[in-house]
């Protein structure tokens, strides 16, 4: 028999998606960005987001059934994200879906920004092993988590207790006079520079924070030393070697999060780990993990750059394995949640 064909709408930041999934296959991945019109902003202006997202919501739905050679009567459920995100940005997304699913008499699924950014890999890479811990790292987030049952049973384990790794990429270029977002352009002038020109601090992973942080990390501090560093030289009159900073930056950022990771895993007894989020895309995270993975016998699986940032193909990956379990669907008031905890999957 053949899997339900499931339509995903994600609208949780600035980038519009809808994606269609059927199984573990992926048909059709729409992606509108309205990140130019941040950009001048250096960070996403929500009120900004949420226009966007009114203008490209039903031009992405149809790039998509387009894309899938589907018509939208053919689509089974509907999934979209109801949280965590810009309120009013998921607003959008939550009303198109709730339009579809009322006008089309299907059921909808709103379900778990956080959770989506996990299911996406099965889209690559298969079953999605369980449990399995994830670390999930972008401009929004950074967290780690055991995924008992990726529609259901989903443990926080650590989180930032201040900026977001994306974050810390993005106010460290701003600082370097790197346009928005900065994680790829750190990523770019870090090839060129040495990581061991500068000492930054690893945050989080003196023994005495240990004791309380095992899992949790922070980059504020490491923000405030690069911005020390980079003053220091402006003051001497000499010049800032940027390619140094960003290689001194990244490889304190990608230690910290590999090393949390893995030891996270071990001590978890987990042997499957996860990486997505827009910071998944950065070129040495993945060298990094992959190297320290392979040496403690656990396997990594990290998805495509265009399945790691934000897109609508990972909520209707989520949804397409909520509906192949037999979760109940959502019921149609169902709200738009900013701080949707990471227990809750399908509301
Ligand atoms: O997942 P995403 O598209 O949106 C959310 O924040 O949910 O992630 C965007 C973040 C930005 O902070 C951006 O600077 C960062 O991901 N990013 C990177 C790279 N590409 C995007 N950070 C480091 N290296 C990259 N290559
Ligand atoms: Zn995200």
């Amino acid at each position: 028999m053949n899997q339900p064909l499931v339509l995903g709408i994600e609208s949780s930041c600035d980038e519009t998606g809808v994606g269609i999934v059927r199984g573990h296959t992926l048909l059709a991945d729409a992606v509108a960005s309205s990140m130019e019109q941040h950009a001048p902003f250096g960070g996403v202006v929500p009120e900004i987001a949420s226009r966007a997202h009114l203008e490209a919501i039903v031009p992405m739905i149809e790039s998509a059934c387009s894309q899938a050679s589907v018509k939208l009567a053919d689509v089974d459920a509907i999934a979209v994200t109801a949280g965590p995100g810009l309120a009013g940005a998921l607003m959008v997304g939550v009303g198109a879906a709730k339009a579809l699913a009322l006008a089309l008499g299907k059921p909808i699924y709103g379900v778990n920004h956080l959770a989506g950014h996990v299911a996406v890999d099965q889209l690559e890479h298969g079953a999605l092993p369980e449990p399995c811990l994830a670390l999930l790292v972008s401009g929004g987030h950074s967290n780690l988590l055991q995924v008992n049952d990726i529609t259901g049973d989903i443990v926080s384990l650590g989180n930032t207790i201040d900026d977001a790794a994306g974050e810390a990429y993005d106010k460290v270029a701003r600082l370097l006079g790197l346009p928005y977002p900065g994680g790829p352009h750190i990523d770019r002038e870090a090839a060129s520079g040495s990581s061991v020109a500068i000492d930054f601090p690893r945050g989080l992973t003196s023994r005495k924070d240990l004791d309380r942080h095992r899992f949790d990390f922070s980059f504020s501090g490491l923000k405030t030393a690069v911005a020390r560093w980079v003053e220091a030289r402006h003051r001497a009159g000499e010049p800032v070697p940027v390619a140094d900073v960003c290689a001194s930056f990244q490889e304190a950022v990608v230690d910290v999060l590999t090393r949390k990771a893995i030891d996270a895993a071990l001590t978890h007894g987990i042997h499957d780990l996860v990486i997505s989020g827009g910071v998944a895309a950065n070129s040495r995270l993945r060298a990094l993990a992959e190297e320290r993975a392979t040496a403690a016998g656990v396997r990594l699986r990290v998805p495509r750059r265009n399945l790691c940032t934000d897109n609508g193909a990972m909520i209707a990956a989520l949804g397409s394995e909520v509906v192949a379990r037999g979760r109940e669907p959502s019921a149609l008031d169902f709200p738009a949640d900013s701080s949707q905890p990471v227990g809750t999957v399908v509301v």
